[in-house]
């Protein structure tokens, strides 16, 4: 006799075991799902109660009977961001050095961190291996023909250079490296950029005292005063000049018209 039937009782059976796991799996994925946004108690308040908040939003909302562009409006979306994930944004160094952590780092360290970490892109000398960005060189070149420009030769603050490599860097790990290793790893490009000597210590201290080459070679955005005034006059449409207008040229004399049917015209193709 065949053994099909015996293979389609077992198929069928493990199915419906599988099915009974499957159906024991759900609230465990649940608690998972629950632990993996890791809320506190605390947390949990403040969720609901921004929750509320926006509940009851959304209920004044409705009764100012609010039609139109939307603006303004509670759109029932998502729920407000907890302390921690604000934290986890607000990472931005500025120009003054608001945001800098505690720390500090050698050229010295740095040299060496910059090797294991960076050098396999940007080159052991900040040179850029293949087409990988350059880091250091072309100081005084700005103004040439082809200017090079690196966080040495062109970059204004040293905020930004330690904002972007524990923003982005390494690439491919960004936001992976400590506070004292970004200190040392900036030290060294500085060193590298003759900015600052082999036993310099980089830290929140000093930060500020490190003079950028090209500091002074930005100036503010002014066209909100410059350009804006000129480009949002109301055009003059008629009457615009005080004498009548006079003919001072003649598109012959420009030479734009063509004298002869040959002159400047290139011949027709031929008839085929
Ligand atoms: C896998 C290759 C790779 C590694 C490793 C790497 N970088 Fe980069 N780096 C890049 C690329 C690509 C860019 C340009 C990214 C862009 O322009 O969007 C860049 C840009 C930079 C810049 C800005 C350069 C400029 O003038 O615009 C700095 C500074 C920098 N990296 C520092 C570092 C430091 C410090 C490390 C080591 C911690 C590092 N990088 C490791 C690939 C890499």
């Amino acid at each position: 006799m065949s053994k099909f039937p015996e293979f389609v009782l077992g198929l069928a059976l493990s199915l419906a075991l599988t099915g009974a796991a499957m159906a024991q799996d759900a609230p465990d994925t649940a608690d998972a799902a629950t632990d993996a946004l890791n809320l506190t108690e605390a947390n949990a308040a403040e969720v609901k109660a921004a929750t509320e908040a926006e509940a009851d939003d959304a209920a004044a909302d409705d009764a100012a009977g609010g039609e139109g562009s939307g603006a303004g409006k509670v759109l029932h979306l998502g729920r407000a961001a907890l302390p921690e994930e604000v934290a986890a944004w607000d990472i931005d160094v500025r120009p003054d050095g608001t945001g800098l952590p505690e720390g500090q780092g050698s050229v010295e360290d740095g040299e060496v961190l910059f090797s294991d970490t960076c050098a396999s892109c940007h080159g052991e000398f900040g040179e850029g291996v293949d087409r990988w960005p350059t880091l250091a060189g072309g100081i005084g070149t700005l103004a040439d023909q082809d200017p090079d420009k690196t966080l040495g030769s062109y970059w204004p603050y040293l905020s930004t250079a330690y904002d972007y490599i524990h923003r982005a860097m390494p690439f491919g790990d960004a936001q992976s490296l400590e506070p004292d290793e970004i200190y040392a790893m900036l030290a060294y490009i500085l060193n590298m950029n003759d900015i600052v000597d082999d036993d310099f210590v980089l830290s929140r201290e000093n930060f500020l005292t490190v003079e950028m080459p090209n500091a002074d070679g930005f100036f503010r955005d002014d066209r909100d005063e410059v350009e804006l005034p000129e480009l949002t006059q109301a055009p003059c449409m008629e009457s615009c000049k005080d004498t009548a207008p006079e003919i001072t040229r003649h598109a012959s004399i420009l030479d734009v018209t063509p004298d002869t049917p040959d002159d400047g015209a290139e011949s027709p193709p031929p008839m085929q």
